[in-house]
């Protein structure tokens, strides 16, 4: 490519820069991605990328600029470019210059300025670092600036937005994860934006995109790009490779970018998927939805435990984790819920759901003290305007009790179970443990959750 000399720009080029303005009026009303296409054509032979991505971005890079602070920031507004690995959960990149996304390779071309260092990475944009299972359904990466060999190809198609690669896979088919793991660090790294974002998501399935239509489209105004599928050469104005994670289901006002809660969190996803009811009190009669689970940690007598919830005064009702295949139906569902009973697992996410002021009441097996208070505990249910219950079941009331005896440290020090490592307790624990509640042990936790709506 040849630089443009001395500020002295052929005419073909300042005709583009006059009628940018123009163009880009034309291209945001007709939405046409034909005449967006066609301009691209025309703009890839064209040597002035920066000027443009300056034209068209200063808000962009602003809301790029937020995602990095510190020795990295310095480097951003040096470089155009810096990457962030210290984090213990996700390792995250940034350029405010124009980047080439080669979809089929997933590779990331970062432009060459001056004389930096070269820059061959391999990245797995997921927040769970060093997880082997996770990061086995995490497509890698490639981030490319200034080596010889590796220039960026054409492009096929440009965007006058940043561009953000995230995969989609990792431990997708567990809601917990699905929503820890993606949703919520979309939500940090790209609300900003304000919509004018491209999601680009590896590990692509139309039922996860179809399943999270609502978030996706409230976070950006783009179709998700498939890579897999789209095989073309796309330059963006920006880029961020990987997301923002701020620990689990939470998001930390001072961390980066600054400024969310976990309650706007749950705040977006009520407009998202349009839920009506902000707070406990507007619902009449308290619901209790019980969260049933088929084959591990099963509740024996879930028929009982309904009995008795409409016993004490509440509407009871139950719901299976199939049916949150639909979420929009399912966060309905849950939003008109006072209490949101469950035992340990992926089910509980859906507290986010809830009004504010609601209860969700935890049941924890034996063995699942540490998970139980880890993920779904008083310090992660507390930040979202949710209050949180726990019952904790005794030997009595699991199912490992009749398989292992009173005498096993299965029974009497999960602990020591806990220390022959994750493959041991889990399958012990998580997923050979069904539990069978004592209902006059549990009427107490029950009543404690009624008295909590007593006006
Ligand atoms: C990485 O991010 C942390 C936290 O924001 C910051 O303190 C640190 O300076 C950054 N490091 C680099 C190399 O960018
Ligand atoms: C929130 O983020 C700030 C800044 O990164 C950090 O110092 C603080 O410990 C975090 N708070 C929590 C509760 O994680
Ligand atoms: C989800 O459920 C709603 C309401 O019942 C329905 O209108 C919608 O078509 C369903 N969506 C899918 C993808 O099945
Ligand atoms: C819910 O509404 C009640 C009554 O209007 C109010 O006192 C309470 O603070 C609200 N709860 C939350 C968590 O916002
Ligand atoms: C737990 O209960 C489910 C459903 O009744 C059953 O299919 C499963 O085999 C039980 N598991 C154990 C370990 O008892």
């Amino acid at each position: 490519m040849n630089k443009l000399r001395g500020g002295a720009l052929p005419i073909s080029v300042s005709l583009v820069l006059i009628l940018l303005p123009l163009i880009y009026v034309a291209l945001f009303r007709s939405n046409s991605i034909d005449a967006l296409i066609l301009w691209t054509n025309q703009l890839s032979n064209w040597n002035g990328y920066n000027q443009m991505s300056r034209f068209m971005g200063d808000g962009a890079i602003g809301s790029i600029q937020r995602l990095v602070r510190g020795r990295g920031r310095i480097e951003l507004e040096t470089t155009g470019f810096s990457c962030n690995s210290s984090s213990l959960h996700s390792d995250i990149c940034v350029s405010t210059d124009l980047v080439t996304i080669d979809m089929k390779s997933r590779t990331v071309y970062i432009p060459q300025k001056q004389s930096l260092p070269p820059i061959n990475w391999i990245v797995q944009p997921y927040a769970r670092k060093g997880d082997k299972a996770a990061l086995g359904n995490v497509a890698k990466v490639e981030i490319i600036r200034g080596i010889k060999n590796k220039p960026p190809p054409p492009c096929d198609i440009f965007h006058n937005v940043p561009a953000v690669v995230f995969s989609s896979g990792g431990y997708r088919g567990n809601f917990f994860h699905e929503i820890n793991d993606v949703m919520i660090p979309l939500f940090l790294t790209t609300r900003h934006f304000q919509s004018q974002v491209q999601l680009v998501a590896t590990d692509y399935k139309e039922h996860w995109d179809s399943k999270y239509h609502q978030i996706l489209t409230s976070l950006s105004n783009y179709k998700v790009i498939n890579p897999a599928e789209d095989e073309k050469v796309h330059c963006f104005s920006g880029g961020v490779i990987g997301l923002v994670y701020h620990g689990d289901l939470t998001c930390n006002t001072s961390g980066i970018p600054g400024g969310y809660s976990t309650n706007d969190f749950r705040r977006f996803l009520r407009d998202s998927f349009n839920l009506k009811i902000k707070n406990v009190t507007e619902i009449e009669k308290p619901v209790l939805i019980l969260i049933s689970r088929q084959r591990t940690r099963a509740l024996l007598n879930e028929k009982e435990i309904l009995g008795l919830a409409t016993e004490l005064g509440f509407k009871a009702i139950t719901t299976t984790p199939e049916r949150m295949s639909n979420l929009s139906r399912f966060s309905d569902e849950i939003n008109s819920c006072s209490v949101l009973l469950g035992v340990h697992g992926a089910g509980l996410t859906n507290a986010l759901f809830l009004p504010d002021g609601a209860v969700m009441l935890q049941v924890v097996p034996l063995g699942l003290e540490w998970a139980s208070a880890t993920y779904y505990g008083s310090k992660v249910v507390g930040k979202m305007n949710v209050r949180y219950l726990e019952y904790k079941i005794i030997p009595e009331e699991s199912s490992l009790l009749e398989k292992y005896g009173r005498d096993s440290p299965v029974i009497n020090n999960p602990a020591t179970i806990g220390k022959q490592g994750y493959a041991v307790s889990s399958k012990i624990y998580l997923r050979g443990q069904n539990v069978t509640l004592d209902i006059s042990r549990f009427r107490k936790t029950l009543l404690q959750a009624l008295e909590l709506f007593r006006r």
